[in-house]
């Protein structure tokens, strides 16, 4: 081939490089892609056909040579140029204070600021850049010499393997920059699914199947992992910068990935405020993070602070309070449902969770017990996630006595007596009385529920009492409930009793779209969406009532079990009447149904949101029910609770309170 057309495909193999990793960029590192996934396979389908017709153009930093290559025999040592530190500890805002406080005297009448960022739970990694080319990757190892991994390191879509020149912010000809290797909660379990499939142990944590990944001597089995990088410090050879903020900006630049929510705090109390907020959001993030770190922004105080044997003095870890825990099993008892399943709950020696007094956890079923061979008396790890319910990770074998019992599913309702049944191909065992007081309670509890009909003040205790003197059977008794009735119920007042029969009468005039309705008769296996889509193609009481199950099993969404569930359901003459008559006494109609879909994944869902100052262009009343209608809560004062607070102007001291708290803020302009 002559000299001319080679140049001639060199020329074209390095745009179709630049494109690519151009659009890598976008996708991988800032989220936020130009094209569509076919696009960019395309692009990389092109460069791998001319690469195999011109194997002398072959380069490491191609984007086509991510796969992984052949295994290796073990891996390099690396000296670190500058030790890896690990950090000091603190677990609570006390703590930190002692921390600052140290820092304002080593540094008397400084300013200081703080760069705060998420402390996610990974492998550290140095990256090491020659004249913008990766050359080397290593793990920390002791914190002088770690291993080189560079080869499963440059599989990682996110870590560029060619720097981008900055006209304006060069990168210097030796750049060493250090981060964090993880993987996202999403493709964690995607991942521990594939192993499951294969018949391999999956993986315990996310941090695990990341170290696992990395010391992979086969990096083709590493480039199928799917592993990410944060970039967050400085290794022995940087550029000119002054500070990590200046820092971060010029390696974002560099295309390296930075963690959106670092943030540069000027003042301790900022530093708390943002610590709460990252707390609350934390379940939300992408990914596992354990705490935050705080380092003092400027690398000349960083110098001057100096380091300790293993950690320096100018940074710590702030940790958040585990999520994790082990306790005791001190009885398993079961709990009927609103559809009548019976749920075996352990019931644990209390215990802090993430900051909360955990007592129960579910255990799901028979078959969830004896897989994990849970038993009376056990020792446990729980573990919680936001407002799911919390449940038992694993057994500690290891503490175990002798004496624990072994549990298994009575054959009765514990609530009424009934003999349980197991429906063909279900593993749950359901009470089949329609009079089970335990099933009545957990309906009406729906039923009332935030996201049902939302009647405040009738409370499990008032709705077992209720249901307990048979003054209530089903939903529609609620209607024609009066105040002696309620008044003479344990511990209830006048006004208390007055507020209950408000709040029933007020579920009348909420305009509740019809869908509502459906989801708080607790139909089994219609959820909110569920009931969405049907309310969306039978408006009305009649619509569905006439549908059959090949009807119903047409609507994209709805399968044979659920439908089959609903013709069941409203198969019963008493399900069709409760349903006609609410549906008339929530004065719906059809021309009433809200359109678009049900705010499902609202961003509002489940939330408790307080609104402050004046909204413009509603009143109070409008605004809540706009946030209702979105599946949030409206409450009248901020407290630790509280999700979300909405501000209008002149927010006053709701919003200074909120702040202190670390609640999420968030400036309401009228709409929704
Ligand atoms: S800075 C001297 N920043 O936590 C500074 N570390 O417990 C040392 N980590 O080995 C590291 N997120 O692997 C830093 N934003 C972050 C981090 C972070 C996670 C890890 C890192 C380090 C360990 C120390």
């Amino acid at each position: 081939m002559s000299d001319k057309r080679l140049s001639k495909v060199k020329k074209e193999i390095d745009k179709l490089r630049q494109e690519i990793n151009h659009h890598s960029h976008r996708y991988y590192v800032l989220d936020s892609p130009l094209i569509s996934d076919f696009q960019y396979d395309m692009l990389l389908k092109d460069l791998e056909l001319l690469e195999k017709k011109f194997p002398q153009l072959v380069s490491a930093d191609s984007p086509t040579q991510r796969v992984g290559g052949a295994p290796l025999e073990g891996f390099a040592k690396v000296n670190h140029s500058q030790k890896m530190l690990s950090l000091d500890n603190v677990f609570d805002p006390q703590e930190f204070l002692d921390f600052t406080s140290r820092i304002y005297k080593l540094l008397p009448e400084e300013k200081v600021e703080f760069m705060v960022e998420p402390k996610l739970d990974g492998v550290a990694i140095e990256l090491i850049y020659e004249n913008g080319h990766l050359k080397t990757a290593a793990t920390r190892g002791d914190g002088a010499v770690g291993e080189n991994v560079t080869s499963n390191i440059r599989t990682i879509k996110s870590v560029p393997l060619v720097l981008y020149s900055q006209e304006s912010d060069q990168f210097p000809s030796i750049l060493e920059v250090r981060g964090e290797i993880f993987i996202g909660k999403t493709d964690f379990s995607k991942l521990n699914q594939k192993m499951l499939e294969q018949n391999k142990e999956p993986f315990a944590n996310p941090r695990n199947a990341a170290a696992g990944s990395i010391r992979q001597l086969d990096s083709r089995v590493c480039a199928s992992r799917p592993l990410d990088m944060f970039c967050h410090s400085p290794g022995g050879h940087i550029d000119d910068s002054k500070n990590l903020a200046e820092f971060f900006l010029h390696v974002k630049g560099w295309g390296l990935k930075i963690n959106p929510y670092n943030r540069l705090c000027h003042n301790q109390q900022d530093v708390v405020d943002y610590y709460y907020h990252l707390q609350e959001i934390r379940e939300g993030l992408p990914y596992e993070i354990d705490g935050l770190v705080i380092k003092i922004n400027s690398f000349e105080q960083q110098k001057r602070l100096g380091t300790l044997s293993k950690s320096p003095r100018w940074a710590i870890a702030f940790k958040f309070e585990p999520m994790q825990q082990t306790t005791v099993v001190e009885d398993i008892i079961v709990q009927v449902g609103r559809t009548g399943v019976l749920t075996p709950v352990a019931i644990l020696s209390p215990a802090q969770v993430g900051g909360v007094m955990v007592n129960r956890a579910t255990l799901h079923n028979q078959e969830e017990i004896e897989k994990k061979d849970i038993r009376l008396g056990d020792t446990v790890l729980i573990q919680r996630a936001g407002d799911v319910i919390p449940e038992v990770v694993k057994v500690i074998k290891e503490k175990r006595q002798g004496d624990e019992k072994i549990f298994k599913m009575p054959l009765n309702c514990p609530s009424c007596g009934e003999l349980v049944f197991q429906r063909k191909n279900e593993i749950a065992w359901r009470c089949t009385n329609p009079n089970c007081r335990s099933k009545i309670v957990e309906a009406i509890k729906h039923f009332v529920s935030r996201t049902a009909l939302n009647i405040e003040g009738l409370g499990e205790k008032i709705i077992e009492q209720l249901v307990g003197r048979k003054i209530v059977r089903q939903f529609l008794d609620l209607y024609n409930l009066n105040l002696d009735q309620i008044i003479s119920l344990d511990r209830m007042g006048q006004k208390s009793s007055e507020n209950i029969l408000a709040a029933i009468e007020n579920s009348k005039q909420r305009d509740y779209p019809f869908y509502r309705l459906l989801f708080s008769l607790g139909t089994d296996q219609v959820g909110l969406h569920t009931a969405g889509l049907l309310a969306k193609i039978f408006p009305s009481p009649e619509k569905l009532f006439n549908a059959s199950i090949e009807n119903l099993q047409q609507l994209d969404g709805i399968g044979p079990v659920v439908a089959k569930s609903i013709c069941q359901f409203y198969s019963k003459e008493e399900n069709r009447h409760q349903l006609s008559t609410l549906y008339k006494l929530l004065n719906m109609s059809e021309l009433q149904e809200t359109p678009g879909d049900p705010p499902v994944d609202s961003p509002l869902t489940g939330k408790t949101v307080v609104i402050t100052g004046t909204i413009e262009g509603r009143t109070r009343n409008e605004a809540r029910d706009i946030i209702e209608k979105l599946g949030g809560k409206v409450v009248s004062s901020v407290s630790k609770k509280t999700n979300l607070l909405l501000t209008g102007e002149k927010a006053g001291s709701k919003l200074n309170k909120a702040k202190k708290l670390g609640i999420q803020t968030s400036i309401w302009l009228g709409y929704l």
